[in-house]
């Protein structure tokens, strides 16, 4: 039986799982695999149920030299048809308005999107927390791969899991299969935060390059010094060429998670059936007349 949540409810979807924007490896391909993943579901059910369509745009709101034009961005997708956004990084003040006049369905990210915050509170903390004082329904983001994680995120109140990493280690994802490997024999330990000295802390992929930046960073080195090392078209050039250590890319602690390169399809239906598993287990240990203490 689906899990049915808010979140499966409004999007049509069969499962509560959303892949989160990416830089660089969110290709066409993969987000057409992810529509066939969700195409588990009865396409009529999923036609009258969501007036939003599967797909969205994240517009991430972060520190740069030259600001882009965001608004325009916003506009333009909403020209486009686009009813789905995903903004991230900075508060996003006058975009959520332009989106939510034009009625868009909107997931705002916090303390996610690779910039986990300033403060290291972890996840299950968060998430409590969001559960206690957010008033609209939130998705879980950070640290979910498998079906385990999922039912945990639900039974902290979410109405889903947002995930990245393991989207990554699919094989319709278009990144470098070498990089693939990577991932599948890399650990949790094998992350590092950046830029914390700046206040701009990201989780990247622990490497030589990794290794450099936060040796600048404990020299107090200035920006400029660092700038080169962190470049988004450096980064870029692992995915492309296969060389883990050709700049810094963001990966979640969810590496020591992830063993297998399936298809989206499979890894969804996967989630689904261990997501639901754990949720039958867990419910037998309340399967008793109610707690009296
Ligand atoms: C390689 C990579 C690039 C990402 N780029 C962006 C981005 O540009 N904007 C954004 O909001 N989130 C970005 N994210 C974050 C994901 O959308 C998602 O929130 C995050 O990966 C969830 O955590 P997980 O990796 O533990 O599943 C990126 C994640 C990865 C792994």
């Amino acid at each position: 039986m689906p899990i049915k949540t808010y979140l499966t409810e409004t999007l049509g979807l069969r499962v509560p799982v959303v892949m989160g924007g990416m830089q660089w490896p969110t290709p066409e391909e993969l987000k057409h695999a992810i529509e066939q993943a969700r195409s588990l579901i009865d396409p009529e059910i999923a036609k009258e149920r969501s007036k939003y369509g599967a797909f969205g745009v994240n517009i991430t709101l972060l520190p740069a030299v030259v600001p882009p034009d965001y608004e325009g961005y916003a506009r333009a997708a909403l020209e486009a048809g686009v009813r789905i956004f995903e903004t991230a990084g900075n508060n996003p003040g006058p975009v959520i308005k332009i989106l939510k006049d034009a009625g868009a369905f909107v997931i705002h990210k916090w303390e996610c999107a690779g910039h986990p915050g300033e403060d290291d509170i972890g996840g299950l903390v968060l998430l409590a927390l969001a559960a206690d004082q957010v008033k609209a329904p939130f998705i879980a983001s950070g640290g979910v791969a498998n079906g385990r994680g999922l039912a945990a995120t639900l039974a902290l109140g979410a109405v889903g899991a947002n995930m990245g990493t393991r989207f990554m280690a699919t094989k319709e994802s278009e990144i470098d299969d070498k990089i693939k490997q990577v991932i599948v024999q890399s650990g949790e330990r094998d992350t590092a935060h950046i830029l914390r000295s700046l206040r701009n802390t990201t989780r990247v992929f622990k490497n030589k390059i990794t290794k450099e930046v936060l040796e600048l960073e404990a020299r107090h080195a200035e920006f400029k010094e660092i700038q080169p090392l962190v470049s988004g078209q450096r980064g870029r050039t692992v995915y492309t060429k296969g060389d883990p250590n050709a700049g810094v890319w963001t990966a979640g602690q969810t590496l020591g998670l992830i063993h297998d390169i399936p298809t989206c399809k499979e890894l969804v239906a996967r989630i689904e059936r261990e997501a639901e598993e754990r949720i039958r287990s867990t419910y037998a240990y309340v399967n008793g007349p109610s707690a009296r203490l």
